[in-house]
């Protein structure tokens, strides 16, 4: 058997680190609310796709995150793709502030649901937790989606080699 054993500082996670810096993905913030009723969020990078039938997405929270005891199954929640001008509502989200006092940044408004969501995101992604698998670090968190907005030209803000990026096509010098 191969040892698969880690340590935050071993060569492979530095190598796992250099790679994922090269795994560019557009940003978003994941949008709910908790057993209390206060609003919750932060940002995201690790969303995916899932399935088109029935149409699905992944997001993966670290445990360590408010979000993660959050998230029941069942629990309505919204996933905001930001664009290029809403760095500010990703700062704010990954630890610029705290609670709910992070959606004093950006146009939030509440749906019928009262599940919180930005109004002028590129796009809002309503779903309902259907799975939940727990790996490591993080809990993956499968999104059954109900309700999609979109809204405005297409331009992601991007995250890659730790830095916020815009996309670019390649045929535009
Ligand atoms: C661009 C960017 C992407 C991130 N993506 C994720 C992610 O996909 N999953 C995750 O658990 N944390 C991610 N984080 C970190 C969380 O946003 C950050 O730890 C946040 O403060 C956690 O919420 P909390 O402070 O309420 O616990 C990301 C941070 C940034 C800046």
């Amino acid at each position: 058997m191969p040892d698969t054993s880690n340590t935050p500082t071993s060569p492979l996670d530095q190598a796992f680190r250099a790679a994922m810096r090269r795994l560019a993905a557009t940003v978003t913030v994941l949008s709910a609310r908790d057993a209390e009723g206060r609003r919750c969020g932060m940002t995201a990078t690790a969303v995916t796709s899932v399935s088109a039938e029935p149409p699905a997405l992944l997001a993966c929270v670290n445990r360590s995150a408010a979000l993660h005891a959050h998230l029941g199954l069942g629990q309505s929640f919204c996933i905001n793709l930001l664009h290029t001008g809403q760095q500010p509502v990703s700062d704010i989200f990954s630890g610029g502030a705290e609670g709910p006092a992070r959606f004093a940044t950006g146009a939030w408004q509440d749906d019928a649901e009262a599940v919180p969501y930005l109004l002028d995101a590129q796009a809002n992604i309503f779903c309902a937790v259907e799975a939940i698998h727990a790996y490591g670090t993080h809990g993956i968190f499968i999104g059954r989606v109900l309700r999609v907005l979109c809204q405005g030209n297409i331009a992601p803000l991007v995250y890659q080699d730790g830095r916020y990026m815009r996309t670019q096509p390649l045929d535009q010098p």
